[in-house]
């Protein structure tokens, strides 16, 4: 989702001027897009904001923005005290909320050139809603397309709706035209993005419509990340029968304890879980399942930890996101319940689940030895290409520089945890 506000906010800086620089060094204006998931990430914020600061020592002209889920809606009200980020980050010379970014000329003190004829009336448009500005998308052949921003699922440890605010939706409408653009330009993957973004409504029809676009070339669509609960039987169909969609599925369990289910506030049980992935596997029998887990979560055992651990030999996801908790200001889980599993045991049990993960994945990816797999290809090194496969495995071979961005079919000959090695 950052990655494609990105692509946003680069259009609105375009608009005024402005040039991309892969050195900040070389850089007049930087702006930081954060993450707030979790505190590491936004300890690395204040890593870079030091580092950019000491670039500005060199060159004082230069302006230091800060955007993305750090800046909460507390943090620009004017009566401060809670959550007053240009307070707390002296460094800084603005904050602007995600869906503000097109405020951003003023705010940087230039006033928007007037290169349209309706640049007003589209400015008030994007000032409504911040999907009507045209990303600058980084990659002619792969997109990420957002479908909805927010959340209103409120899972207790989670910064997400206060963060992003509560769940809206783009018009259908909107999402065909973006994607049957993309498609008509060459555009061939599209992933759409959305906090839980199977809740869209009819969401399995939305997909439907696009996969109409594979005559215009468009070949393959996914989506992340769906809600457990929200996986309904259209969309293992459309999943099943659809062209463009893909054998893969990125579905976050968190935690293989119903007790810890109930106090994360997740609205499903390991068993409706378990349904889920049986009706994926008996429709998609090879389908690829990836998670997000949490360990340490507050009052989580030694035992309920063994739940998500046996489920995991159980389900065998291809690959999972572990992550230990920490807690987020603001969130239910932080006011009411207790910090209490130590910071030992949080990376105890974390690895204990990575090496479980590591053993399961090289024994799936094994399953691809001489499997002939299609490799959408997105760089090339040193004569090596790196893709992912339809699976989303990530696939090296030897190449040339063309296979980029062309769907290039591979024969598997090694398989390692986390990638699969082939031929032409
Ligand atoms: N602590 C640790 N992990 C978290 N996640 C979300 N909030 C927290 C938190 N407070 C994880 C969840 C989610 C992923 C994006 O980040 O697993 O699915
Ligand atoms: Fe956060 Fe839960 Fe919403 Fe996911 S579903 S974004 S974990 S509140």
């Amino acid at each position: 989702m950052n990655y494609s506000d990105s692509e946003r906010l680069k259009t609105v800086l375009e608009r005024i001027g402005y040039k991309e620089t892969l050195s900040p060094n070389k850089a007049d204006l930087i702006i930081m897009n954060s993450c707030s998931v979790r505190q590491h990430a936004e300890d690395r914020i204040f890593g870079f904001i030091n580092e950019y600061e000491k670039i500005r020592k060199k060159n004082p002209q230069l302006k230091i923005g800060l955007t993305g889920c750090m800046v909460r809606k507390t943090s620009i009200q004017k009566d401060k005290e809670k959550d007053n980020l240009l307070s707390r980050i002296k460094h800084l010379d603005f904050v602007i909320r995600t869906e503000e970014m097109i405020k951003l000329p003023q705010i940087i003190g230039i006033k928007s050139s007037k290169k349209t004829n309706n640049f007003n009336t589209l400015e008030s448009r994007e000032l409504k809603n911040y999907f009507h500005i045209n990303p600058k998308y980084e990659s002619k052949f792969q997109a990420f397309v957002p479908i909805s921003t927010g959340c209103d699922k409120f899972c207790a440890y989670c910064i997400v709706p206060y963060a992003r605010g509560r769940e809206k939706f783009r018009s259908k409408k909107e999402i065909l035209e973006e994607t049957r653009s993309l498609a008509k330009n060459g555009c061939k993957e599209i992933t759409l993005v959305g906090q839980t973004v199977n809740s869209y409504p009819k969401f399995a029809n939305l997909l439907k419509e696009i996969d109409k676009f594979h005559k215009f070339g468009l070949e393959r669509v996914r989506f992340v990340s769906p809600y457990p609960p929200d996986t309904d039987d259209d969309l293992i169909d459309a999943m099943a029968n659809l062209k463009t969609l893909m054998p893969y599925i990125h579905l976050p369990i968190q935690s293989g304890s119903n007790e810890i289910l109930r106090r994360m506030n997740r609205k499903y049980t390991v068993e409706q879980y378990e349904k889920i992935i049986e009706k994926i596997r008996a429709k998609i029998p090879d389908c690829a399942i990836s998670t997000d887990i949490i360990v340490g979560f507050c009052g989580e055992t030694r035992e309920q930890f063994m739940e998500t651990y046996n489920l995991f030999k159980k389900i065998k996801w291809d690959m999972a996101y572990i992550a230990k908790y920490s807690p987020r200001p603001g969130t239910v889980a932080a006011k009411m319940l207790k910090d209490d599993v130590p910071a030992k045991e949080k990376s105890r049990r974390f690895h204990m689940l990575n090496k479980l993960l590591q053993k399961i994945s090289l024994e799936k990816n094994k399953k691809f030895i001489g499997r002939t797999v299609r490799v959408l290809v997105e760089n090339y090194n040193k004569g090596i290409n790196t893709g992912r496969s339809e699976h989303f495995k990530i696939v090296k071979f030897k190449s040339s520089k063309s296979s980029v961005g062309k769907i290039i079919p591979v024969k598997i000959t090694k398989a390692m945890e986390w990638l699969l090695w082939g031929q032409i």
